[in-house]
């Protein structure tokens, strides 16, 4: 988060210190000190998270609410705690309220499925934004398509900021779920949600938060939020892959039919009729994963021994310094705006594509992203054909930032730019 120029910040992280709870950060990359910048992408793990999936697989693996065995208490109550974690991190009101996916794409999938079995009819709208991941656009389209429904967009300037007087033209009363990126996994813009919810609740339209970035970056409070669904997803957030969270307020998801069905999210079944287990469950079908669950519970705690204040304080740090160094580079264009936004830094060097950008600093053990970031709509937004982005985590350095700025000058002048 970096809202304010003139912001003087302290961190509270020993940066040389934390990066020894990554083993990731230790590796060689070309013979080179790898420089990892790709952290909205997916973040490195600690030690804390391997070893509680470790433990899980080693010393209690079994299959979670169905046994009276020992295992299998101690996995449903580790599945459980880890419930309990991410319900007080994001400050949800119950832990039913928290249900696990796998991933930030099958909480907005699932909310689309189900919403739009209920609740979408021929004519109506879903308003999403111009900035929004894949993840936000296609399951809309999938469910619009069937329904007969429109898929509306609220655009943006060319500081990749939203226009809120085209929210408000486009809040029509056809429209029957607003669905927005918290932050823009391209742009790093922070979108003003508050009063997107504001203005939607005013018509009593439910907003759904894709929070894939937000999570990383920013202190989230559902309550405080008052949206109605969140969605995120664990490995951006020191957790593992295969794991992530829809948030939905619990009169919500009992009024939403379940997503998909098997066991677990029954109550009883017979060939006549079935009737659905009680939240979180209804939404739970089949073997969870139980590992990526512990797994994300252990990043939490790893997140809160550190403090979370300490980890953003040390990010407003990190992205000053990175806007400033890259600042200065020759030639380098910015895609996205400069305030109000967070860490993951999308741009050009101009006369160079994205791509070859990415493959020189690859050779210098730099990871950097390229190409469109799953959010094709916006490169077209800025007629090019992707960006270099450098994503940042309270792990990285300001030598580590340095090294880039050295990488993207050595790019200019391996290329006779000079
Ligand atoms: C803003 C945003 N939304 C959705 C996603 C999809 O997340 P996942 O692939 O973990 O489901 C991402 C991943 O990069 C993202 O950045």
């Amino acid at each position: 988060m970096f809202q304010n120029e003139d912001t003087i910040v302290t961190t509270g992280i020993d940066v040389e210190k934390v990066r020894k709870d990554f083993p990731l950060l230790e590796r060689k990359v070309f013979g080179k000190p790898l420089v990892y910048f790709d952290n909205a992408a997916t973040s490195q793990k600690p030690y804390a998270v391997l070893d509680a999936m470790d433990d899980y697989y080693r010393r209690y693996n079994s299959n979670v609410h169905r046994g009276v065995h020992t295992l299998s208490q101690e996995a449903t109550e580790g599945y459980e705690e880890a419930r309990k974690k991410i319900a007080a991190y994001i400050n949800a009101k119950h832990s039913h309220e928290i249900i696990y996916t796998r991933g930030t794409t099958e909480s907005i999938n699932l909310v689309a499925a189900t919403f739009a079995r209920k609740f979408l009819q021929a004519g109506d709208s879903i308003l999403i934004t111009a900035m929004e991941h894949h993840s936000n656009i296609v399951p809309w389209q999938l469910v619009c398509e069937e329904k007969g429904a429109k898929l509306e967009v609220i655009a943006m300037n060319e500081h990749g900021e939203l226009l809120m007087d085209d929210f408000e033209k486009k809040l029509t009363d056809k429209v029957k779920l607003v669905s927005v990126s918290y932050v823009s996994n391209s742009l790093g813009t922070i979108n003003p949600v508050e009063e997107v919810i504001r203005q939607a609740h005013a018509k009593n339209i439910p907003v759904l938060l894709d929070a894939a970035q937000a999570i990383v970056h920013l202190p989230i409070d559902v309550q405080k939020l008052d949206c109605e669904f969140l969605a995120f997803s664990g490995h951006k957030l020191y957790g593992p892959t295969g794991l992530g969270i829809l948030y939905g307020k619990e009169e919500w998801l009992n009024k939403l039919p379940p997503y998909q069905g098997g066991g677990e999210m029954i109550k009883t079944v017979t060939f006549e009729k079935t009737t659905y287990n009680d939240l979180p469950y209804k939404f739970e079908a089949g073997t969870p994963d139980v590992a990526g669950a512990i797994g994300l519970g252990a990043a939490i705690d790893y997140i809160n021994s550190l403090g979370r204040d300490n980890i953003l304080k040390a990010e407003d740090e990190l992205l000053e310094y990175a806007m400033q160094a890259l600042g200065s580079v020759k030639g380098l264009r910015f895609i996205g705006p400069l305030k109000n936004r967070v860490g993951s830094i999308s741009f050009l060097l101009e006369g160079f594509h994205p791509f070859d950008v990415g493959e020189i600093l690859d050779k210098q053990g730099i990871a950097v992203r390229t190409g469109h970031h799953c959010t094709e709509p916006v490169m077209d937004f800025f007629c090019i054909p992707g960006t270099v982005r450098a994503s940042l985590s309270f792990y990285n350095t300001k030598d580590e930032i340095d090294l880039l700025v050295k990488g993207l000058e050595k790019t200019r002048a391996l290329l006779g730019m000079s």
